[in-house]
């Protein structure tokens, strides 16, 4: 298949390809999405296939009007204030909110379960391409699945030339890392992936919020929350080492031990988080191209986009040294 490539001023011909029922790759704040309408069984199901991804994990469907949450999803009384404040107060954004589904939106977006995540993105071509398709589009993350998500155009054209109708060409997406997730269908909201908008954000709008812990629930896989949590994250060929360590020294010398084994190592100082978060997956990819070894990275702390940097860092890391 020919990828068609286009710019921010052909939204509009991508549109005719959603509408069509083929898959384009767009731009969004946080990081690119893999979009097909969403109302369409078999549009979704070349999701799945295009990135090879586990026919259990769910996609997000986005939307281009705050109102149209009441066509996918239903909003329980008792949390109908609740997601207001948090619809009128993030979105468009990167917030992810997740409820009871509506018929309207097929088993294959959802993988069979009876909720539904949405997002109002923000990104301006995101926004335009959902609504010139005039349906919601379903989306992950546009990388092939075990890659990190592709947060620059090169890393999308990377892993789906030829194998998707189309992709819009932007420039690398600002915030670099996934949506919050939150679950407000539990009695008790539930962060389920930290993001840019941050667990002590939502708590302020939610003061029961829980924060998903993969310690209670990743050894049941039936008790599992957000199917896409049970599986292995992507980490790059190069072995990451995580230090929980101010003293950039002990870095240093654990460098130099593996220098002297003939390591290709890299040390990644961390500087401003949100400088970070938007580098993140670049790094993960860069070392695979450049052949690393050892990537040495040091940690930050855990709170604000903190924790969404964190999160990923772990999940990919072959050791913790504290
Ligand atoms: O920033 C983002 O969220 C990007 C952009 C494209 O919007 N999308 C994204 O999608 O990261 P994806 O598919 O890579 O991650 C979606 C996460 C997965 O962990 C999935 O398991 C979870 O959301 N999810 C989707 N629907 C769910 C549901 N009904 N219940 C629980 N978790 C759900
Ligand atoms: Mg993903």
């Amino acid at each position: 298949m020919k990828t068609k490539i286009f710019n921010s001023k052909q939204i509009k011909q991508a549109a005719d390809l959603i509408k069509k029922g083929e898959l384009v790759a767009f731009p969004t704040e946080t990081v690119y999405g893999l979009g097909a309408n969403a109302l369409d069984s078999n549009a979704v199901k070349k999701i799945f296939i295009a990135k090879g991804r586990p026919s259990d994990n769910p996609l997000i469907v986005h939307i281009s009007k705050k109102e149209q949450i009441n066509e996918i999803a239903y909003i329980p009384i008792s949390k109908k204030r609740l997601v207001n404040k948090l619809i009128k107060k993030f979105w468009p954004g990167p917030l992810t909110i997740i409820l009871r589904k509506k018929k309207i939106i097929p088993d294959e977006v959802t993988c069979g379960l009876k909720t539904v995540a949405i997002r109002m993105p923000k990104n301006k071509i995101a926004l335009s391409l959902i609504e010139n398709s005039k349906v919601p589009i379903a989306a992950p993350s546009a990388n092939l699945s075990g890659k990190p998500s592709g947060t620059s155009f090169r890393h999308v054209l990377k892993d789906f030339n030829g194998k998707i109708a189309g992709i819009i060409k932007s420039k690398d997406c600002e915030i670099g890392l996934e949506s919050t997730v939150i679950d407000m269908t539990a009695d008790k909201p539930m962060l389920l992936r930290p993001g840019l908008i941050s667990f002590e954000k939502l708590k302020k709008i939610i003061p029961k919020l829980s924060l998903f812990s993969c310690n209670n629930l990743c050894n049941n896989i039936n008790k599992v929350k957000s199917p896409g949590i049970k599986y292995k994250h992507y980490s790059p060929n190069a072995k990451i080492i995580l230090f929980n360590t101010k003293d950039f020294n002990k870095i240093k010398i654990y460098e130099n031990k593996l220098k002297k084994q003939n390591k290709k190592v890299k040390i990644i100082k961390t500087s401003k988080k949100i400088s970070f978060a938007k580098k993140l997956f670049k790094i993960f990819r860069d070392a695979d191209e450049k052949k690393i070894d050892f990537l040495l990275i040091q940690s930050v702390e855990e709170s604000g986009i903190g924790r969404a940097i964190m999160n990923r860092l772990k999940k990919a890391s072959y050791k913790i040294i504290n």
